[in-house]
């Protein structure tokens, strides 16, 4: 599929990239990727690194339109959207709002309640909770995480509850974020589900199933390790995988995010059939050669170069002037 994108009509291209998440190493892998995607396909693109060159310098560069390719805080939180639309900059991806609310698992699970779309159970973790009133509220079964990181960092799957587990958990959270919550264990499989558009446009791509393996949600092993098996298009039932691609959809437009994201979700089995859980919704995904949403794009005939394109050429500002 090629699309009718004109690489000079875009202008000149800021890349973003790098930053000072927690994820600016994989931010680098995915910014390196877009950068000689644009370049193979002769657009004006240029590097730029948030995290060592000043916001003098990005408007100094006078960017016609940016690709952000940054992941986590400063770069899928809002901030650095709010910046380029101080600027005047178009981006790519969600809003200033959208990017702070998908940022905020909290808040996300809020909305998503609220609109009655399916989120794990969860409560607030903080330094004296009544970690047994936890157990007895959701169940044993327990995942322990940061309100606002990404890429499993801070995150613990809690099963066992001999000793302080919980707490310690907690401990762990806590040094990324002092919002911390604890999200009852989705047993199931585990999907992923990539959107590219924005509201009525907005178009699922086929779900990716991931298989780590066991006890595997550390994030070294999500990124480095071959171990962990992808499976694109998910094997579901068509109608069901059709039903939870709208699902995403659905979720993602609520939080009006547009562009595109990826949002993870676990799909568990009982005697009621098959029920989804929705767990985040990602509005800067990683872009390597070996991330999701490329993986998923490729399933339908989007290389990886056409989608780097689709998502530049929908690059705008949200606020008006
Ligand atoms: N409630 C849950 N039940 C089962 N597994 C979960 C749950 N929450 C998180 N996980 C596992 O941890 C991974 C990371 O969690 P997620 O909420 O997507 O945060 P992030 O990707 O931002 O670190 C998921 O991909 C999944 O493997
Ligand atoms: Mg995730």
């Amino acid at each position: 599929m090629t699309l009718a994108v004109d690489p000079k009509g875009l202008g000149r291209v800021g890349v973003l990239f790098g930053g000072r998440s927690s994820e600016r190493e994989v931010s680098v892998m995915s910014g390196t990727g877009v950068l000689n995607a644009l370049k193979a396909r002769g657009v004006d693109a240029h590097a730029f690194d948030p995290g060592t060159q000043s916001i003098g310098e990005l408007e100094a560069a006078k960017f016609d339109r940016v690709f952000i390719a940054l992941h986590g805080r400063f770069g899928e939180d809002g901030t650095i959207q709010g910046v380029l639309e101080t600027l005047r900059v178009p981006y790519t991806g969600s809003g200033v709002q959208a990017s702070a609310i998908a940022i905020d698992k909290l808040t996300t699970k809020k909305i998503w309640l609220a609109e009655e779309l399916p989120t794990p159970a969860w409560r607030l973790a903080h330094a004296h909770s009544d970690w047994m009133q936890m157990v007895a509220e959701l169940g044993d079964q327990l995942i322990v995480k940061p309100a606002r990181e990404g890429s499993t960092i801070g995150i613990t799957k809690v099963t066992r509850h001999d000793g302080n587990e919980l707490a310690l958990a907690f401990e762990e959270a806590v040094r990324f974020d002092d919002c911390v919550i604890v999200e009852e264990l989705i047993r199931g499989r585990e999907l992923t589900c990539a959107i590219l558009g924005e509201g009525r446009t907005a178009r699922a791509l086929p779900l990716i199933e991931i298989r780590a393996p066991a006890e595997n949600y550390d994030y070294h092993s999500k990124y480095f390790s071959d171990e962990t098996q992808y499976f694109c298009p998910a094997p579901v039932e068509p109608r069901l995988a059709e039903e939870l691609q709208q699902l995403c959809v659905r979720a993602y437009n609520t939080l009006a995010a547009r562009g595109w994201g990826r949002i993870d979700l676990m799909l568990h089995q009982d005697a009621r059939g098959d029920r989804p859980y929705l767990l985040e919704l990602n509005t800067s995904p990683g872009m390597t050669a070996h991330s999701l949403v490329p993986m998923a794009a490729k399933a339908v005939g989007l290389s990886y170069e056409d989608l780097v394109l689709e998502i530049l050429a929908s690059a705008r500002l949200e606020v008006r002037s």
